[in-house]
């Protein structure tokens, strides 16, 4: 397994090759396939991921059956740590969304190390910090921003974290059906269909199985605001 991905992730690469070694002396390798889940909202858990390679989305489900997107997350991101600071059930269900290879890390063995090393702590903090920020623009968003506006944002976000160069634009290899799309942006599939079709006429984007390719940036930053 690739020890070294996790060795130079932001949040271990300052620490000594024992705490590493405590930190990792209970590793569990997991890899899941498209749609399979690695937790559900209001399981018990002691352990925390770090994702290797692939995407994880975290979702909660309304009584009535409908579900609502929180993050989708990729390769060097780690989720599943809030019960190591506020012990409590998993706050949202955990679900592959492309093979997925991910290490497990326990709640203990990393508390044993923050005890030692503040810098841990600190990227931790800065992490949680990352989150809150963007959880409080979406928030706001649902707010402020109309259905195609939160449409372009989002894949926005997604072409800064998973993009790539493309011939002409840039390929975004989201992964996510339309229906998933529709619930990471909280609004209905049709209403984000439409939206994409409205950029995709404009020459903005490109549709692709499970991908978009973004042909205008600017145009799509715009709409965005
Ligand atoms: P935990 O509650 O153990 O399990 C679900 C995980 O989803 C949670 O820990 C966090 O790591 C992650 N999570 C919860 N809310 C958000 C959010 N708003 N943005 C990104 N990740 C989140």
């Amino acid at each position: 397994m690739e020890l070294e991905v996790l060795r130079r992730a932001p949040l271990f690469a300052s620490i000594g090759d024992d705490a590493f070694a405590l930190l990792t002396k209970e590793l569990t390798e997991v890899n899941l396939t498209r749609g399979s889940s690695l937790f559900k909202e209001g399981d018990q858990g002691d352990q925390l991921y770090f994702i290797l390679s692939g995407k994880i989305k975290l979702g909660r489900r309304a009584p009535d059956g409908r579900e609502n997107l929180l993050a989708i997350l990729g390769p060097g991101e780690i989720f599943g740590e809030m019960a190591l600071f506020d012990p409590s059930p998993r706050t949202a269900t955990a679900t592959a969304v492309s093979e997925t290879r991910l290490v497990g890390l326990k709640h203990e063995n990393l508390r044993d190390v923050l005890q030692t090393r503040p810098e841990v702590s600190t990227q931790l903090l800065q992490a949680l910090a990352r989150r809150l920020r963007r959880t409080n623009e979406s928030l706001a968003d649902l707010v402020f921003s109309d259905v195609p506006g939160r449409v372009a944002k989002a894949l926005l976000d997604l072409a800064d974290r998973f993009g790539r160069p493309a011939q002409d634009g840039v390929l975004v290899p989201h992964e996510l059906t339309q229906e998933e799309l529709a619930q990471l942006v909280g609004a209905s599939r049709e209403t984000v269909n439409k939206a994409l079709a409205e950029f995709v006429q404009r020459g903005w984007l490109r549709l692709e199985a499970r991908a978009v390719v973004i042909l205008d940036l600017n145009r799509l930053r715009g709409r965005s605001r």
